[in-house]
């Protein structure tokens, strides 16, 4: 029962991963809940605009490309004619998104909360106004998410196909000839590989000497080798520093990171991928006093409380990774916080996986992070071909890292470049979860033949035994 004096006991503004999953949690712990939400639809980015239609493109760019390339042909697979059909690919990625979307709405009714249509905004302690009504809650938790960082001088327009965000990007009409990627991060590797796989000419503009920031130094060297064997061509240290758009073109000026000549890049469409920020324009966080901080995100205690009193925040507003499954714990926590239980989520294990082919996945430090922190690190390496599953896949590219303390053996990173390296990381995670060291890895019997088998080696390595190298 909601407390008398408010409409709802919690009231989520947002229903990406972060809210929904908060909302369905604050309901199943008996309070009465509504949810917020601006867009036509639930999900958030996540499941409109982010990780559900980028995979489906990912997928099946995946099988276009393996059905055009020939590349079937060695396993004695003959197909000829294979044809693209990109409307029909949208629309299989835009049914994928439908049943998604449709069944978060199937949840909230089955947990009887109030989906609130329209863009929230506080107005006063405990008050909100949701498309000009008043609604008043005990708790409110912020989970508005974030949106693409734009690149001034490189304005996007969506709607016409030729400088786009990832959005615009997930619903392009047509393959570009040559497609120029600002950034060199996760969306832009994966996008660029979506439109590559179709087609497209990609080039990747990236300011860092190197792509894939803040992943481990061995696997970022890896991934640009075998993204530049696909056929991308990169160009770290460079800068775009401006855009103009023709009426079939888009002329961009670049030069080096450190300043120099600068060199006119053509492409038939531009994807601005250069990071996102937090959603908090029109959120009148001011009515409550709440200060953002310097990145203008939500700052929070352990608990995800921020400083106003019954104001809590999740996900990619709130400082720390802009991950689904990060947003979806913070969610199940906060829930629990309010109710009175005990929410934690372990920000030190929260795996992250970029999802091209092969995949990159990594939970943890970093060799680099670790070191940086005082660690001794000891290391063990394995590669994918000498795993005898991905030898009969012949998907043999890449290699698992495993980082150990050398006074404790603990696990302190698991880092992955292999076709499943996204669904390996999870025994890393669990593991990781669990204080396991190195050892306790390399004993646990992984069923043989299987690519998880290169995780078990890789801490085999960090004893310097592995058996299959
Ligand atoms: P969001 O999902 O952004 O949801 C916030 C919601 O709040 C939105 O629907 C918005 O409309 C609504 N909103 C905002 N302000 C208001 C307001 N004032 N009133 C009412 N409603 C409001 N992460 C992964 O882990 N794996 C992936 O594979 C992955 N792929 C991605 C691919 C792309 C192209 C993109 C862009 C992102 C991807 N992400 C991925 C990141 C992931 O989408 C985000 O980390 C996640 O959606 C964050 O969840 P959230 O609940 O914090 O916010
Ligand atoms: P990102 O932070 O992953 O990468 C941005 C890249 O752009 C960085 O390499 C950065 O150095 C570079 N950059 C910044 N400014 C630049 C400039 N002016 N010129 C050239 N390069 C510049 O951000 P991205 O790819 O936009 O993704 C945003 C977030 O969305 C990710 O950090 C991630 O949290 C989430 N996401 C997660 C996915 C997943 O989990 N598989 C997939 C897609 C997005």
């Amino acid at each position: 029962m909601a407390d008398k004096t408010y409409d709802y006991d919690v009231l989520v503004i947002g229903s990406g991963p972060g809210g929904y999953v908060a909302a369905i949690r604050a309901a199943q712990l008996g309070l009465k809940t509504a949810c917020a939400e601006s867009r036509e639809t639930l999900g958030g980015t996540c499941l409109n605009v982010g990780c559900i239609p980028s995979k489906a493109l990912l997928h099946a760019s995946e099988l276009y490309e393996e059905a055009h390339e020939g590349a079937l042909e060695k396993f004695g697979i003959k197909l000829t004619g294979a044809k693209l059909d990109l409307d029909q690919m949208h629309a299989e990625k835009s049914k994928a998104v439908g049943e998604l979307t449709g069944g978060i709405e199937f949840l909230f009714k089955k947990n009887k909360i109030d989906w609130l249509k329209g863009h929230a905004k506080f107005t006063g302690e405990n008050t909100v106004e949701v498309d000009g009504k008043t609604v008043t809650a005990k708790d409110i938790v912020i989970a508005t998410g974030s949106s693409v960082t734009p690149l001034p001088g490189v304005e996007i327009d969506n709607d016409k196909h030729q400088i786009v965000d990832s959005t615009g990007a997930l619903a392009l009409p047509k393959v570009p000839k040559h497609m120029v990627v600002i950034g060199g991060g996760v969306i832009g590797l994966e996008l660029g590989s979506v439109w590559r796989r179709l087609g497209a000419e990609v080039t990747v503009v990236e300011y860092l000497d190197q792509i894939l920031p803040g992943m481990d130094g061995d696997i970022r060297k890896e991934a640009a080798k075998i993204f530049k064997k696909q056929g991308f061509t990169i160009r770290t240290g460079t800068k775009v520093t401006g855009a103009e758009t023709l009426k079939t073109k888009v002329k961009l000026t670049v030069e080096p990171a450190q300043g120099g000549d600068e060199e006119l890049l053509e492409a038939d469409c531009v994807l601005v991928s250069i990071g996102r920020r937090p959603n908090t324009e029109g959120l009148g966080v001011d009515a409550i006093g709440l200060e953002l901080n310097e990145r203008g995100q939500v700052p929070i205690d352990h608990e995800f409380r921020t400083t106003v009193p019954g104001v809590w925040a999740i996900g990619d507003v709130a400082p720390g990774l802009m991950l689904a499954h990060k947003a979806e714990d913070e969610g199940i926590a906060v829930a629990e916080n309010i109710a009175g239980q005990v929410g934690i989520v372990n920000h030190d294990v929260i795996p992250s996986v970029v999802y091209t082919m092969p995949e990159i996945a990594g939970v943890g430090l970093t060799a680099e992070e670790a070191k940086e922190k005082g660690y001794t690190v000891k290391a063990g390496k394995f590669p994918m071909m000498a795993n005898s599953r991905a030898k009969t896949n012949r998907d043999t590219d890449g290699f698992v890292k495993v980082i150990a303390d050398a006074e404790t053996d603990r696990v302190l990173g698991v880092h992955i470049i292999a076709s499943l390296a996204g669904t390996m990381i999870a025994q890393a995670a669990q593991a990781m979860e669990f204080g396991a060291t190195s050892e306790d890895i390399a004993y646990t019997c992984h069923a043989h033949p299987t690519h998880a088998e290169a995780v078990k080696e890789a801490a085999m390595a960090v004893q310097g035994k592995p058996i299959h190298i």
